[in-house]
């Protein structure tokens, strides 16, 4: 493992789809590496391939060739349900559209991801509420999603991208549905969350949100057009409880 911080590591990663005529890369040979405490954005016009990249690096979605490192671990090629662990206790995912499930109260979707770790019942309730405290959303614990506004249910599925501690916050364009107040209290929340040590991937289509990156990358046809930290590696934000995991692969459980 590496000393230094670095917390993911791409190489050469590659996602084709289509074969002969049809074929077509939405990554290409697209190397990568994201330092502990960065937060990146990611911009360049549709199809570009910014939602296949933070697909790939959720875990959502597997490259046609490639490595990704994770941690030190190449999980490019580790079983879907290792897979879906890892993304369990490392990796929250944010969305345009929220992606909360309609038929569940609020403090049941945040509490969901506790589920994939374990964690008892009572514990899951007690998690999501305290996330969703953080978030001024107490009294909204019952409600259910469509009893609230585009910018409420933002900051649900933000508590909900946090309740399980994850180091890495992934959030493909967060704010793209949400006016500019709303947008604005969610980047101040992203920024929080970041400010906490906290890495975090956010792909956006409006260039204002950039101030609070510390790394612009405007992507094209799948590779880096341009890459450009505002911010040094020395003086990214560091975990306020410095955890440092020895990640002994062998502890990992096949
Ligand atoms: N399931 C798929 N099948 C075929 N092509 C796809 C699929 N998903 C994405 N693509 C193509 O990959 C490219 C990158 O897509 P995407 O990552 O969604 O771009 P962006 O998020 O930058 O708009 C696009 O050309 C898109 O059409
Ligand atoms: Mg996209």
């Amino acid at each position: 493992m590496k000393s230094d911080n670095t917390i993911i590591e791409l190489k050469g990663l590659t996602k084709r789809y289509g074969y002969g005529d049809t074929e077509s890369f939405a990554l290409k040979d697209f190397d990568l590496t994201i330092k502990r405490g960065e937060f990146i954005m990611i911009m360049g016009p549709s199809g570009c391939g910014k939602t296949t990249l933070l697909n790939m690096i959720g875990m959502l979605d597997r490259p046609t060739s490639g490595e990704y490192i994770l941690n030190g671990e190449n999980v490019a090629g580790i079983s879907s349900a290792r897979q879906a662990r890892l993304r369990a206790k490392k990796i929250g995912i944010i969305f345009q559209d929220f992606n909360l499930i309609q038929d569940l109260p609020v403090i049941e979707n945040v509490a969901l991801p506790l589920v994939y770790v374990n964690r008892p019942r009572t514990v899951r309730l007690k998690s999501a509420s305290e996330a969703l405290s953080r978030f001024h959303l107490s009294e909204r614990e019952y409600y259910y999603p469509h009893q609230l506004s585009g910018g409420q249910q933002q900051r649900v599925a933000i508590a909900r991208a946090i309740v399980s501690e994850p180091e890495i916050i992934l959030a493909d364009e967060p704010t793209g549905n949400l006016d500019s107040r709303s947008s604005n209290i969610v980047m101040e929340e992203l920024k929080n969350i970041h400010e906490e040590g906290n890495t975090i991937i956010m792909v956006t289509h409006n260039p204002a949100l950039t101030v609070y990156a510390t790394r612009v990358i405007n992507m094209l046809d799948g590779q880096i057009d341009t890459d450009i930290k505002t911010v040094s590696d020395q003086n990214l934000p560091q975990p306020i409880n410095v955890k440092i995991k020895k990640n002994k692969k062998s502890k990992e459980k096949k």
